[in-house]
């Protein structure tokens, strides 16, 4: 490794350390704490995950590195901190925030994103993209999870932080995030190797929904067998653990997952009123497309005895639809 990679990952490990020391341990850090103590953080999830604040301040980070002889020429290559124009002198990227580190494979902190206290914009600041840190290829708690994900054969991917760490709490160790980006062939890569079962579990309003569709897609596509998991009332996994409980979230959310099917039915219904005999129409034509598109003959039968069954149509009219539409280049 360069001396300059190695100065970056210095950095963020005593930055990481330091940043946590100043959530738990000091006056400065208070308001922080009780903002996640609030919203149902525990302590144990604050240590688990190395929780931390960063000071409501423009230079304490420069001179925390410079002190410890770290060029700032190279902390801000590291993202760690600003350059500004005029003069060339430095601030801090991350100031009066939440600080949540993210870990390579192996457990080495390579970046933060830090979340905002309030309503603050942008809710959460990441780390930009460095010399150590690739956001298309990391997955939030990956080197955690990786264990549990081997021994339960099983990953389940959430969209943020919170997300990862209300889960956690609740049993279920095996969770990934992707962090606001989409998923990327990258990370499916990576979960693929680890395990051919997913649970997707993303915020269940509109951009969670149609996030969840993408990453169905994808990870079918790459040999997956992906449930989804669909919560009431656009909640997300945190929201939801906080409103329910741990228990209902494991039985009534992860365990409960719909199947392939099962959530492209539930997708193509929202918006439509089925007792409409344009939307209806549609419908039935959008399932019929889905169970064409099945690989197994089992499985594009059942799903088509359950359609003609739901609409009151015979089974012979749907096949030669499909027939005519799907199947007519074969
Ligand atoms: N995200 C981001 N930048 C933002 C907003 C979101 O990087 N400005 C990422 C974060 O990793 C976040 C994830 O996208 O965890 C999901 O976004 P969202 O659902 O909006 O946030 P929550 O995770 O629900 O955050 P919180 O519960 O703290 O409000
Ligand atoms: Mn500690
Ligand atoms: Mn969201
Ligand atoms: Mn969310
Ligand atoms: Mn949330």
């Amino acid at each position: 490794v360069s001396p300059e990679l190695q100065q970056m990952h210095e950095a963020h490990n005593l930055l990481r350390k330091f940043y946590h020391h100043l959530l738990v341990n000091t006056k400065d850090g208070q308001q922080a704490l009780e903002y996640l103590l609030n919203r149902g953080f525990t302590m144990e999830s604050i240590e688990k995950f190395q929780i931390g604040y960063s000071l409501n301040s423009w230079d304490f980070v420069c001179k925390f590195l410079q002190k410890r002889k770290f060029p700032l020429e190279i902390m801000e290559r590291a993202g760690l901190v600003i350059r500004r124009e005029k003069d060339n002198s430095f601030f801090d990227r991350f100031r009066n925030r939440i600080m949540f580190p993210i870990f390579d494979r192996k457990g080495n902190p390579i970046a933060f994103s830090g979340r905002a206290l309030g309503d603050d914009d942008p809710k959460y600041l990441n780390s930009p993209e460095t010399a150590i840190f690739n956001k298309s290829k990391i997955l939030y708690n990956f080197q955690m999870a990786r264990p549990h994900i081997k021994k339960l054969q099983k990953a389940v991917l959430f969209e943020g932080f919170a997300d990862v760490i209300s889960a956690d709490r609740a049993g279920v160790e095996n969770g990934l995030a992707t962090m606001g980006t989409s998923l990327t062939e990258e990370h499916v890569a990576l979960i693929r190797k680890n395990t051919d079962s997913v649970t997707v579990c993303y915020d269940s309003d509109q951009a969670g929904i149609e996030a969840a569709n993408r990453a169905l897609e994808m990870l079918t596509q790459a040999g997956c067998q992906v449930r989804v998991a669909w919560m009431p009332d656009n909640l997300d996994p945190d929201d939801y653990i906080k409103q329910y409980s741990e228990e209902k979230f494991r039985n009534e959310v992860i365990e409960s997952s719909l199947t392939y099917m099962g959530f492209k039915m539930r997708y193509l219904r929202r918006g439509k009123r089925l007792n409409d005999e344009g939307d209806r129409l549609l419908y039935i034509e959008e399932v019929l497309k889905e169970i064409s598109n099945l690989s197994k003959a089992v499985e594009r039968d059942h799903y088509l005895r359950q359609l003609a069954a739901e609409f009151s149509l015979s089974l012979e009219a749907l096949k030669q639809q499909q027939k005519q539409v799907y199947f007519s280049k074969e």
